[in-house]
Formats: structure tokens, C-alpha cells, sequence
């Protein structure tokens, strides 16, 4: 059986990496109830636990040039960090989350930051190519529907520019893969999905991959940085 007759016939059930296992669905109100209950405490809980990953992502972007999207921004943890030659405009479904990136930019002075929008990952209002750089950190694990808002970032990303994911993916084996099964049915409960392929992020042949990297803490999060492909540019000839 497929995967997605799993996901007709069940919303519980879904094969992941040669096994069926019980997952837990998300929709956009479970995102919004669960980061309208994170919102105050996010900053001191999971915010923390990714800092490492997300300084590390940020450096990364700092030598980069241009308008950057920040997708699923949240309370704004990284803001502070960008270096002030890039202009940084970010979106997050969660007015609550989006409060507190407002007044970390407000009482910090964040004139790099020109825009702070309410606005749904997997349908983004801006034109195609309005970005040099977009990126997701922790986003796409908590998203409806990730194949849609991968398509939304190389949608407005510009052709020759850049798509940074930092994402966890689950693990089949070892005590980790086993802790991310037993949190799976409780997906829309805590805000984010434990298993999660690399599979459905992979899902636009206008991105190509150009590096994935394990990040720290305990390489639980990962960086996955894709190029945008020119499309006036004629395909290499195969030999
Ligand atoms: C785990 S938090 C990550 C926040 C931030 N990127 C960070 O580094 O801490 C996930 C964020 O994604 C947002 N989110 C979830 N679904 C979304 C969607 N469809 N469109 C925009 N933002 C979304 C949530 O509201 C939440 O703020």
C-alpha cells in the first residue's frame, strides 16, 4: 500500500522509512493553538535548545548579500544576529508568536528588519523571485502541508539564489528513533511532527541540493542548503 492510500484510508497511520506508524496530523488550527500556548515560554524551552543550530544557520547567511525571507519566524530569536547589510522581512502564522518578534524589534532597534507580516507559508503573498535567500529553520516539520510551502520558498526565491532548511528528521534505529515514534500521535498536541522525512522536502527540480550538514546539539537538527537553478540557463548535454 502506498503511502498516500495510508493517508486516505487513515489519518493515523502513515509508512515511514519501510514501517507504518502512528502519526499525529497537524492543521492550521492545531499551529495555531499550539504557538499561541508556546508563545510565552518559547523563547526559554525549545527556542533554547535550537540556538546552536540557529546561530550557526544565521553566520551562514551572514556572508551572503540581498533581501532575505525568514519563513516561520516566530518570536524572532534570530533577528538580532543578521548582519545589518542584509534586509530581513519575516512571516509566521501565529499572531502571538509574531507579538514577540514585534517588540524584540521594537525595544532592540532592528532597522534591518523591514517587514514582520502575518501571512500562511504555503500560500505567500509575494511575487515570484522577491528574494535573494529564503530560509525555514524549524519550520517545515510544523507546516500542514510541507511539499506545498517547499514549492512557496523556490516560488519566491530569485533564479541563482538560495533555500536554507534547518530541520529535524527523524531516525529509524537507536533509542532516538525510538523516543520520535512514541511522540508521533501527539503531533498537534506539542506543534511539531517527531517523524519527519528528508523525502518531503525534496520535492522541486528547480532547487538542487548543494549541502546538508548535521548541526549541533547531538547532530539533531540539520542544515540543508539548496540553489535556486536559473531556468534561462540550457541543461548541461549528457555525454
Ligand atoms: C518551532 S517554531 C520555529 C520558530 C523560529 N523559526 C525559530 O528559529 O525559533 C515554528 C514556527 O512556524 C510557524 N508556522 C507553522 N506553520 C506555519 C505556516 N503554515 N506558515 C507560517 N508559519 C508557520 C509557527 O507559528 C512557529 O512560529
Amino acid at each position: 500500500m502506498s503511502q498516500t492510500d495510508y493517508r486516505q484510508r487513515s489519518a493515523v497511520l502513515e509508512r515511514h522509512q519501510g514501517r507504518v506508524v502512528s502519526i499525529g496530523r497537524i492543521d492550521e488550527s492545531d499551529v495555531l493553538d499550539a504557538y499561541r500556548r508556546w508563545a510565552p515560554v518559547y523563547d526559554y524551552t525549545f527556542g533554547l535548545v535550537a540556538g546552536e543550530s540557529r546561530r550557526h544557520a544565521v553566520q551562514v547567511l551572514n556572508q551572503r548579500q540581498g533581501r532575505i525571507l525568514e519563513v516561520g519566524v516566530g518570536t524572532g530569536l534570530s533577528l538580532p544576529d543578521y548582519k545589518r547589510h542584509l534586509e530581513v522581512v519575516g512571516i509566521d502564522l501565529s499572531p502571538e508568536m509574531l507579538e514577540k518578534a514585534r517588540e524584540r524589534v521594537n525595544e532592540e532597534k532592528l532597522d534591518h528588519v523591514t517587514g514582520l507580516h502575518e501571512m500562511d507559508a504555503s500560500d505567500l503573498k509575494f511575487a515570484d523571485g522577491s528574494f535573494d535567500i529564503v530560509v525555514a529553520m524549524f519550520v517545515m516539520t510544523v507546516v500542514p502541508d510541507p511539499e506545498k510551502v517547499m514549492r512557496e520558498l523556490s516560488r519566491v526565491v530569485k533564479p541563482g539564489g538560495e533555500v536554507m532548511l534547518v530541520n529535524h528528521f527523524s531516525q529509524r534505529e537507536g533509542v532516538r528513533g525510538w523516543v520520535e515514534r512514541r511522540m508521533a500521535p501527539f503531533a498537534d498536541k506539542i506543534g511539531w511532527r517527531s517523524i519527519f522525512d528528508q523525502s518531503r522536502v525534496e520535492v522541486c527540480d528547480d532547487l538542487e541540493l548543494l549541502e546538508r550538514k548535521a548541526l549541533r546539539p547531538f547532530g539533531l537538527f540539520t542544515m540543508m542548503r539548496f540553489a535556486k537553478r536559473d531556468s534561462a540557463r540550457q541543461p548541461v548535454a549528457a555525454e
